[in-house]
């Protein structure tokens, strides 16, 4: 529609008529087909009128739904404006991608910009117009289950998978296209404690160093809306946080999009204590730009009263519709209602284009963290494996987002191992993955009503060890159950389930070689389990192709490639934990003070047991010939740096080579290192590339004493290198 044409349309609307657009309700509300449910309304305690007028429906999906929906909604509205369907297609609709923590360990945001192209095709023929995606939040501390949605704990990769997820998602906003709505707007990362809804408190340097430049990359990149995050922020939740949704999203950053809450989150500030009632929520809210009130009957309720007694500002309501309006018109909606929905969906879902790019994306986000005497890869001709353990023929390896695939079509290991011709492959469950699902709460007595008891494990332990003692070598394929990380999936202890780590104590006293093939959703803590086994394979949840993936793996069909993007630690007491941290006036490794006197534990190390940039191959890969094109940089100039790298195995592979920045000196202390670039490259067995990277003052920028973001003259040093931990350096000037 012209823009005139909706000004017009806009015009006509009434205040409720507008309000309604800023309302979103879950699919229980709208009949199947011709009536307003009305319990759930009565529940919320919102008219039914309202419903009638809602803008947007939450999580429903399938194009049948869809249709149905819009079409008895569209037949008794007035203004024939037609509702946004919206949902948490988070990386993957029926085709499910590996967790987006794997993704990041891809380091190939090109990769997954075309898997995300892939499943917004899904969802839209599905009726879904705006996903609930990309989750940008920096995370810093594996005790929060929402790790998984996050690329890790570094500004500029996160912001690079930012980007990539809207352009995937977006493409040219197509029928074929869905809008993202990035989240968690802001810091939802750094919630104390890593427990979920929690508070999170942190400088406006900080903030604005390492937790904003996600968010605004996806800004940049186009995303059409910006969800608020449940946390506070300097005392102030999130959703009533009027300096961070008006001035830094909307007047700094040029935001003209729509802000939707997260779940519920007006009528929490209630709770939060910021808010006396609902009336007062909204309030806070609508003042703070906020668009959408996601399932609440805050905005329906308590508006209209609050522009009558002069409270709001109707222009406040007038510029949240509109933005809501033109949002609708962007995707084409009063032309096409319906848009991508289609009722031949099925023919869109799990192509053979959309697996094989997903295949490839969970190979590349495997991450091989240990391999004692090149154990792997495995030669199934050879040797005689048993396949041990929960994740050996399971389904559950999707990770909790995951609503709409289809379990049918997902590849377990032992799938994938059964295609291969050898009889030497032997598989037993040996344990389940919890001993006690209570522990997972009401999902928990939703999986397992009656807790499998503890004898039937016993006996599938036996069974087994039995495999094993015959049997040459062991594959472990152990983890976290699939809920016990995602949304409210916040843990103290980083182990593995207890009833696991007794299954790994049974095998390794056959002193059978391991190779655990480990499923989590975060960091786990390795310490102790990392002695009893000689290779590790992270594969996260590896997503619907994940067995294929990891036994392509395993064979050393592909060479693993994948590298970490959060430190895995030592132990739980170290987090948070991350690479880019300060040096502290009291380094472990440069202070004068003795030993008891610096800032260490006495009881572990600083450093992680695996580090931010590593994961090992089937090959191995020299650096050699650090050089700089010049040691001195000025605004106008740039330096090259080139390094050559080669290939110094037997097998083919992939190296991520990966660029840091210390700037030493600072009006502020600076972290002792900074991503700034990497760059993947394939060689042949004894290949030689030569990689160049390119530094100008730009990427030197940071928030000084003043919080304004410009460099500072000075010395640099550029690490290349490996990983975080391995590296060439060199040093430079900025004059
Ligand atoms: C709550 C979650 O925090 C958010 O990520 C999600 O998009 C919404 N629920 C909607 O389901």
């Amino acid at each position: 529609m012209k823009e005139k044409e909706l000004q017009k349309l806009f015009q006509s609307l009434t205040l409720k008529e507008k309000i309604g657009q800023l309302v979103q309700l879950s699919g229980e509300f709208f009949g199947s087909v011709d009536e307003v449910s009305t319990g759930p309304a009565k529940k919320m305690g919102i008219h039914p009128e309202m419903v009638s007028l809602a803008g947007s429906v939450l999580n429903v999906a399938g194009a049948k739904s869809v249709i149905s929906i819009q079409k008895s909604y569209l037949e008794r509205s007035q203004h024939k404006i037609p509702l946004l369907f919206m949902g948490d297609i988070v990386y993957g609709y029926r085709t499910i991608l590996p967790i987006p923590l794997g993704q990041g360990a891809t380091w190939n945001p090109e990769l997954i910009q075309e898997n995300y192209n892939n499943i917004g095709m899904e969802a839209s023929k599905a009726g879904i117009d705006v996903t609930f995606s990309p989750m940008v939040d920096l995370v810093r501390d594996p005790r929060w289950g929402r790790c998984l949605e996050s690329t890790g704990e570094d500004p500029f990769l996160n912001s690079q998978f930012a980007a990539a997820v809207i352009k995937g998602f977006q493409g040219n906003l197509t029928v074929n296209n869905v809008a993202t709505c990035v989240k968690h707007f802001a810091a939802y990362g750094a919630t104390e404690g890593g427990r979920e809804y929690n508070t999170v408190d942190m400088s406006e340097r900080r903030l604005r160093q390492d937790y904003l430049p996600s968010y605004k990359a996806a800004v940049e990149a186009g995303s059409k809306l910006v969800m608020t995050s449940f946390n506070t922020l300097d005392g102030i939740p999130a959703t009533a946080n009027k300096w961070l949704l008006d001035e830094i999203l909307r007047k700094e950053w040029g935001f003209d999009g729509v802000i939707i809450t997260d779940y519920a989150a007006i009528h929490e500030l209630i709770a939060h204590g910021v808010a006396q009632d609902e009336k007062e929520a909204a309030q806070l809210a609508i003042n703070a730009t906020v668009d959408i009130d996601m399932k609440t009957s805050c905005y329906a309720n308590q508006l209209e009263p609050l522009v009558r007694e002069g409270k709001i500002d109707n222009e406040l309501i007038n510029q949240a519709a509109w933005r809501i309006l033109c949002l609708k018109n962007e995707l084409g909606l009063f032309e096409n209602p319906y848009r991508g929905a289609s009722i031949n969906e099925e023919k869109f879902m799990h192509t053979d284009e959309s697996r094989t790019k997903a295949l490839q994306a969970s190979r590349e986000s495997i991450v091989l963290l240990k391999n004692e005497n090149n154990i792997l890869p495995l030669d199934v001709k050879k040797s005689k494996i048993a396949v041990i353990g929960p994740y050996t023929n399971s389904k559950s390896i999707v990770g909790m987002w995951s609503f709409h695939g289809k379990q049918d079509e997902f590849t377990s290991i032992q799938d994938a191992f059964e295609k291969l011709d050898t009889h030497n492959i032997k598989f037993a469950k040996g344990c389940d993955y919890l001993e006690d699902y209570s522990i997972l709460g009401s999902f928990g007595k939703m999986l397992n009503p009656s807790n499998e008891s503890t004898l039937d494990m016993e006996q599938q332990t036996l069974q087994a060890v039995k495999l094993v003692e015959q049997s040459d070598l062991v594959v472990l394929a152990l983890g976290e159950h699939m809920l016990q990380s995602g949304e409210a999936g916040s843990r103290t202890e980083l182990e593995l389930p207890r009833v696991q780590k007794k299954l790994l104590d049974t095998v390794a006293k056959t002193g059978k070689p391991i190779v655990l093939v480990l499923f989590s959703g975060r960091p786990l803590v390795l310490t102790n389990i990392e002695k009893q086994v000689d290779a590790i394979l992270q594969v996260w949840f590896p997503g619907s192709e994940g067995g294929q993936a990891i036994v392509d793996v395993l064979t050393g069909k592909f060479n693993p490639s994948g590298r970490l993007t959060m430190s895995f630690p030592y132990s739980v007491g170290q987090v948070p934990l991350y690479y880019n941290s300060f040096n502290t006036g009291r380094p472990i490794s440069t202070s004068q003070h003795s030993d008891r006197f610096l800032s260490r534990y006495l009881d572990a190390p600083n450093g992680p047991l695996y580090p931010f940039g590593y994961g090992l191959s089937y090959t191995k890969y020299e650096y050699a010939n650090l050089s700089l094109s010049s040691e001195i940089l000025n605004d106008e100039t740039t330096i090259t740096i080139s390094v050559d790298i080669q290939n110094s195995g037997s097998k083919a592979g992939i190296e991520t080579v990966q660029l840091y920045i210390q700037d030493k000196i600072g009006s502020v202390v600076r972290p002792v290192k900074e991503l700034k670039g990497f760059k993947r490259v394939f060689l042949q067995p004894g290949e030689i590339k030569k990689v160049i990277f390119e530094v100008n003052e730009e990427m030197l920028r940071f928030y000084d004493k003043n919080l304004c973001y410009q460099s500072e003259k000075g010395d640099f040093r550029v690490f290349v290198g490996h990983s975080s931990q391995e590296y060439l350096e060199a040093d430079f000037t900025l004059i």
